[in-house]
């Protein structure tokens, strides 16, 4: 699909985003100690295993077992599902729709705090005809098969390499002077950093290098009742935390992912 921006031109909102994408943003999860793949098998197996349990109750005539390891069965499946979706397809929609309520402009840097693949850098840089999409990363297994190079082959593929720069560095340590960002988005990303203390500096990263007025926007799926308590505490405006929806499920909604927003002040 070519890109339906303007070469040049008045600034004005971008209203006809690109939303459908050409890359391969891989599979949100933890693949440190077990590969996506044997993870995948083992709940196939364990689903298959359940079905047939189910099946031979039933011949057996023992009908509420056949019911409950049938039910189990079915759970899991629709839960793997739910996951498939939300890291395929729902992660992208919600995305989506928080660009198009940031009302970017087109010429802004947009940081994003752990951006992996680049499934958020990416819809961002779309977005960004004169600006720049910034991406910081460690590349660790949260996602599958993630690196600078998988990132910078999907900007190709997306046709916005040019508008793209990456840096592997922690985001508890931005290699960034302060206020020198327009606008700062991290999904999913800050959760995997593994003690409160660390958490809490990658927030404050994002407030440090963000500009005045600049906005911030965190999509994850624990702390974010923090992460908003701590900006109000800051004196942040227009802080919101909400829910981003059953796209966001990772396997039900006992795993759903919150949005924090907010603008800094001054
Ligand atoms: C689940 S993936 C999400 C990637 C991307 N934001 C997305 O939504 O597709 C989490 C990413 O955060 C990165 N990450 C985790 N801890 C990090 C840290 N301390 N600094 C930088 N990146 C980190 C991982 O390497 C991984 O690429």
């Amino acid at each position: 699909m070519e890109t339906r921006y303007p070469a040049d031109g008045p600034l004005k909102p971008i209203d006809k985003p690109v939303r459908e994408h050409k890359g391969d943003y891989g599979i949100d999860g933890s693949f440190h100690r077990v590969s996506a793949r044997a993870q995948a098998i083992g709940i196939a197996v364990y689903a298959a295993a359940l079905a047939v349990g189910s099946g031979i109750s039933l011949a057996r005539g023992k009908r509420r077992t056949a019911a409950v390891t049938g039910a189990s069965s079915l759970g899991i499946v629709a839960s793997a599902a739910l996951y498939i979706h939300a890291t395929r397809v729902g992660k992208f929609e919600v995305w989506n729709q928080i660009f198009d309520d940031l009302q970017l402009r087109g010429d802004e840097a947009v940081l994003d705090m752990g951006c992996g693949r680049g499934a958020v850098l990416l819809a961002a840089a779309k977005r960004l005809p004169r600006g720049r999409a910034i991406g910081v990363d460690i590349w660790q297994a949260d996602q599958t098969h993630n690196s600078a190079s998988a990132t910078l082959a999907n900007a190709k593929l997306e046709n916005v390499a040019e508008r793209v720069e990456l840096h592997t560095a922690d985001v508890t340590a931005l290699p960034f002077d302060d206020n020198s960002v327009d606008v700062v988005v991290s999904s999913l990303a800050i959760h995997n950093i593994p003690t409160h203390d660390g958490r809490r500096r990658a927030l404050c990263e994002a407030m440090r290098v963000l500009r005045p007025g600049g906005r911030l926007a965190i999509v994850d799926l624990w702390e974010t009742r923090q992460h908003a308590d701590h900006l109000r505490d800051r004196g942040w405006h227009n802080v919101q935390r909400r829910s981003v929806g059953w796209r966001m499920w990772y396997g039900g909604p006992w795993v759903s992912a919150r949005l924090v927003t907010a603008i800094k002040p001054g």
